[in-house]
This record gives structure tokens, C-alpha cells and sequence, in this order.
């Protein structure tokens, strides 16, 4: 059995995940980049080894992804995250035509051919408004954990218009509002539509078609699901995996050199 893996080096959080020759994931582990790219590499590939029980010479071939891939030093070769992302959400939902990523740097909309290949893309570069950052700033602000922010955002009622578009402003206005009295949970929603909003016209920028995948740590967080749901007015695919969707791409675009160089015939 042969095994190929890819790793994502995002700017927040570095993600590794392990496929087999039946494309299923053996393993998966995750990392927070940090400061040492490098490091973070070779520490979520060793990871998913081990969760994996495998040893390194079982994987014939690596793919690095994400804004760090160079600094994948023992990876194989190369795809853009915007390649990947789009791979891996049409393995998961094959009817995907539309990709959100919400990463802790960028959002980006992706927009894929019934095969998986990108028709076109668009991201947010100039501000990380619409982002994990965006998020990172408002649970700093209010003292809540990250993964507690959705879930308290369920429980608002009224929520605050955010107008800030920068993350650089997110934690005063957040402050700002909590001075007037207003809720937490409140001003979580209001922080949350206003990301989904942004991400909407994103989407429709790059030319909105059904399905819609969600991917990126982002994707682990309820309120944003709902929110983005609720801007667009449709639903999303969201699995336990879509934060390793970029990483899974990677994998079975590895996958596929061990199998071509196998079959060179067969595939293509
Ligand atoms: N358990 C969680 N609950 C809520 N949000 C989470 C959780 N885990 C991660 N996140 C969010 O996901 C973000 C990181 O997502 P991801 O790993 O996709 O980003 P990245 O790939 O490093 O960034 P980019 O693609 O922009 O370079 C964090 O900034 C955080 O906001
Ligand atoms: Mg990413």
C-alpha cells in the first residue's frame, strides 16, 4: 500500500493530512504555523505519521500547499492553496461549483469545473477583514475563546452593525460597543454578519453557483456557517474535515503522481 500526503502551511495554522491509495485519509494533524514556517512543517507531517503508524518512507510522495509550501523542505513539489482547496472540497462534495475558504489571513472564493479544476477565483488581499484575524481581534477584545465565539453568537438577539472593515479598528469598535452596554453575544453576531456579508459579495463576485462548499478553520465556527447562510440565502457543505480541505487536496494531488508514474498510460 502506498500512502501520499500534503501539507498546508497557512499563515494561522499549519494542516497535514495522509491519504492511502483508496483516497481515504489515514491520518490528519494540525499545528499553529508560528514563527518558524519550517519547523511547523516538518512537526504536523511527523504528527499525521504517527497518528497514522506510519513510517515516513510509506509516503511516496508529498505536496506542499498554503502560503509556506516552499517551506515544505521535504515535500515533493508544489500546488496553490486556491488548487487545492478547490480539489479537496469536490472529493468531499462532488456537486461543489462554488468554494468559500476562510482562513486566519484571507478569504478567498473559488469557483471549480464539475472535475475539480478552478474556473476562477477572487480573494479579499487588501484587508483581512473578512477573516479569521478579524475573529482572532474580537475573541481578544472580549475575552473569549475561539472556539466559544460561535456558539456564543448564536445567543444574540439584537446584533451591533460592525462598520470597521479593518482588523486594525475590529478590537476598538468591539470595545466601543461593549462601553454603550451592549451585549456580547450581540456584538458577536453583528462581528459575524458582518464577515458573512462581506464574504457574500466575494462570492457573488466570482460568480455564485450551487453547491457551495465552506472550507478553513473558519468552518469549524457555528455562527459563521449559520450567518454565511443566512447572507446567502443558501445553505453550505461543511464537513468535521473542512479545515484539512486544502491539506486533503494536496494529498490526492500527490496521490495522483504515484498512481500516474505507476500507470502512465491509465491516467492522466
Ligand atoms: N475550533 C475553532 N473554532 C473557531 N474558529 C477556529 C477554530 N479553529 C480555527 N479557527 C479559525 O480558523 C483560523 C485558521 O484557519 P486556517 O487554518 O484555515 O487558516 P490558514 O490556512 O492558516 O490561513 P490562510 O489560508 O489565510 O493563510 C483561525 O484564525 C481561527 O479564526
Ligand atoms: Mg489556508
Amino acid at each position: 500500500m502506498a500512502y501520499a500526503a500534503g501539507v498546508d502551511v497557512g499563515s494561522t495554522q499549519t494542516k497535514a493530512v495522509i491519504v492511502d491509495e483508496g483516497r481515504r485519509i489515514v491520518s490528519r494533524s494540525l499545528t499553529m504555523t508560528g514563527a518558524n514556517v519550517i519547523r511547523a512543517a516538518e512537526e504536523a507531517f511527523q504528527e499525521a505519521l504517527r497518528s497514522g503508524d506510519l513510517r515516513e518512507e510509506e509516503v511516496e510522495y508529498v505536496v506542499g500547499t498554503g502560503y509556506g509550501r516552499y517551506k515544505v523542505t521535504f515535500g515533493n513539489t508544489q500546488v496553490t492553496e486556491i488548487s487545492c482547496h478547490g480539489r479537496g472540497a469536490v472529493h468531499m462534495f462532488p456537486q461543489t461549483r462554488t468554494v468559500v475558504d476562510m482562513g486566519g489571513q484571507d478569504t478567498k472564493a473559488i469557483r471549480v469545473a464539475p472535475t475539480g479544476e478552478i474556473v476562477d477565483f477572487c480573494m479579499n488581499d487588501k484587508c483581512a477583514a473578512g477573516t479569521g484575524r478579524f475573529l482572532g481581534a474580537a475573541s481578544s477584545a472580549l475575552d473569549i475563546p475561539l472556539d466559544e465565539l460561535g456558539p456564543t453568537a448564536l445567543r444574540g438577539q439584537r446584533p451591533v452593525k460592525i462598520s470597521t472593515t479593518c482588523t486594525v479598528f475590529a478590537e476598538s469598535e468591539v470595545l466601543s460597543w461593549l462601553g454603550k452596554g451592549k451585549k456580547i453575544e450581540d456584538i458577536l453576531l453583528g462581528v459575524h454578519q458582518s464577515i458573512a456579508g462581506r464574504s457574500t459579495g466575494l462570492l457573488r463576485r466570482v460568480g455564485l453557483e450551487e453547491e457551495i462548499t465552506f472550507t478553513g478553520g473558519v468552518a469549524k465556527n457555528v455562527a459563521m456557517i449559520e450567518t454565511l447562510q443566512h447572507s446567502l440565502g443558501l445553505k453550505v457543505n461543511v464537513s468535521d474535515d473542512s479545515h484539512y480541505m486544502g491539506a486533503l487536496g494536496a494529498a490526492l494531488f500527490a496521490l495522483d503522481h504515484i498512481l500516474t508514474a505507476r500507470h502512465p498510460a491509465k491516467t492522466g
